[in-house]
């Protein structure tokens, strides 16, 4: 794991390969560049005025020292002009990184600008820099491993290390692996990422004082008449997995929390097969899983006295042989029956079951996600998901959650009238609803299995999975919602 240092030093005087400054935009004229420059005999400012670097977000400069200060090489880096945010910092953590790698600097030093909340933006510049280290290599041939980062300095005149922040670095720290497991487990290849793996996964990754993790396999799923889970799993030769993960902290419990992820380890649509295009990428049907699995495998080293469970139904949509049939119809453990038209529409049809089975221990709150509908992408693009909630504080929390975690989320309405579109000739309700409002007659039909429990539906369609290269990670599996749900947890 990567060393973290404070220090109490300036610009001037630290010893580093790269010493990082972040710079507001158009504030090129500030004290600690100018006494920069006199060090560096007015090099500094002529770079600059060379440069078309402004400080804009984003923007960054390097510039060697030439042996005129303690630092090989000095790194300025745009922070913008509007109010600093942990997503400002974070997004400087995670510059810094790929510039301190294009150099093959194995540390750097950030400067702690004064106007900022030392807290909040040193534990974002390290996840920043942490999450940029990202790779998923391990079936490339020629996979050169990035620069390793060992160790990061952050400094400013006159700064004691406190408590308050060590932990906010130690959260960084410990919530970093939970989102690089995510991702792994994301980008694995789909027949090697099956639901007995992930089953499997979940046991190695979930390990540590007060966390316990059952494997249900098929036998056992059938005894507990986990009936829309096995209705998808009949397309295929995988067995499913119901996984079931419990973090009890050592004294009594405040909260008690359910987290329930959709664990389709490959969606090809069942009998209503999607294009082939449409499939490249339904290996991520497993992210809400993803998440939660890598979620419950960071609480014991964040020590909360709040009571977790992470329920992940996982299984395949295929359409074999014994496939289930559009016109079929599933009886549900809670006694309502869903008619199955579009077998394509089989998120809700597993993440039915586990919030019935969730529902019935009474959480506080319960918090499912999903890769759900290509509605909501339609929606919201692909940097954020969606929110639908029974509960409005929850939703309201998770919102700010997700804007603290740097991870977007917008709420959408549970519109009750339109629960005249999933109304079914024969059954309680059908699987699909009309042509418009996808995501909403979705999010309509997992409230039929949630009771009065408060509960938050997170769609990630979208952010589950980025389409190229961002600053915090590389094309595939993002990891979204872990940060959310941890910054949540935190906050309850
Ligand atoms: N897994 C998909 C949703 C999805 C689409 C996730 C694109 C990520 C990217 C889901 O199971 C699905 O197929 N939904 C259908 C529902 C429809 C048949 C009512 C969809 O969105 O088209
Ligand atoms: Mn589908
Ligand atoms: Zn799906």
């Amino acid at each position: 794991m990567m060393e973290i240092r404070f220090r109490d030093s300036t610009a001037n005087r630290i010893k580093s390969e790269l010493v990082v400054i972040p710079v507001r935009d158009k504030q090129l004229d500030n004290p600690v560049l100018r006494a920069l420059d006199r060090h560096l005999k007015g090099q500094l400012r002529a770079r600059m005025s060379k440069s078309n670097f402004t400080g804009a977000e984003g923007s960054v400069l390097l510039h060697p020292t030439a042996g005129m200060l303690p630092a090989a090489y000095l790194l300025l880096v745009g922070i913008g002009a509007g109010e600093t945010s942990g997503d400002t910092w974070r997004k400087a953590g995670a510059k810094a990184r790929k510039e301190a790698g294009a150099i093959g600097a194995g540390e750097f030093a950030l400067l702690l600008t004064a106007e900022t909340n030392l807290e909040s933006a040193a534990g974002a510049i390290v996840e920043g820099a942490t999450l940029a280290g990202y790779q998923f290599n391990k079936y490339r041939s020629n996979g050169k491993p990035a620069t390793a980062l060992n160790r990061l300095t952050l400094f400013r005149s006159g700064l004691k290390k406190t408590s308050g922040l060590q932990k906010s670095v130690d959260i960084a720290q410990a919530t970093a692996p939970g989102v690089f497991l995510a991702r792994d487990l994301v980008n694995e290849p789909p027949s090697v990422a099956t639901a007995k793996f992930l089953g499997a996964q979940a046991q190695r990754a979930c390990q540590g004082r007060g966390l316990s993790v059952e494997v249900w396999n098929k036998k056992k799923i059938e005894a507990m008449k986990l009936a829309g889970l096995l209705a998808v799993n009949r397309g295929s030769l995988e067995e499913p997995r119901f996984i079931r993960i419990r973090y009890r902290p050592a004294g009594k419990a405040r909260k008690r929390v359910a987290l329930i992820g959709k664990g389709i380890t490959f969606d090809s649509g069942g009998l209503s097969l999607k294009p082939s295009k449409s499939m490249e990428t339904m290996k991520l049907d497993m992210a809400g899983g993803a998440a939660v699995i890598a979620t419950m495998s960071c609480l014991p080293k964040l020590g909360l006295d709040i009571e977790v469970t992470g329920y992940v139904p996982t299984t395949d949509n295929l359409p074999g042989h014994n496939a289930q049939k559009p016109g079929d119809v599933i009886r549900y453990m809670n006694g309502k029956t869903i008619e199955v038209l579009n077998t394509d529409a089989e998120g809700r049809l597993i993440l039915a079951d586990a919030l019935a089975l969730a529902a019935q221990q009474k959480p506080d709150y319960m918090i499912n996600l999903a890769t759900l509908t290509g509605a909501c992408m339609t929606a919201l693009g692909t940097q954020v998901g969606g929110i639908f909630s029974n509960h409005q504080p929850l939703a309201d929390s998770l919102l700010r959650s997700g804007q603290e975690a740097g991870e977007k989320l917008w709420q959408l309405p549970l519109v009750k009238e339109y629960k005249e579109l999933i109304k079914s000739a024969v059954a309680d309700m059908k699987n699909i609803g009309g042509a418009h409002g996808g995501a909403i007659t979705a999010a309509l039909i997992l409230q039929e299995f949630v009771g009065d429990t408060a509960w938050a539906h997170l769609d990630i369609a979208g952010p589950a999975f980025a389409e190229s290269d961002t600053l915090l990670g590389p094309k595939g599996g993002s990891g979204f919602g872990v940060r959310t749900l941890i910054k949540f947890l935190l906050s309850l």
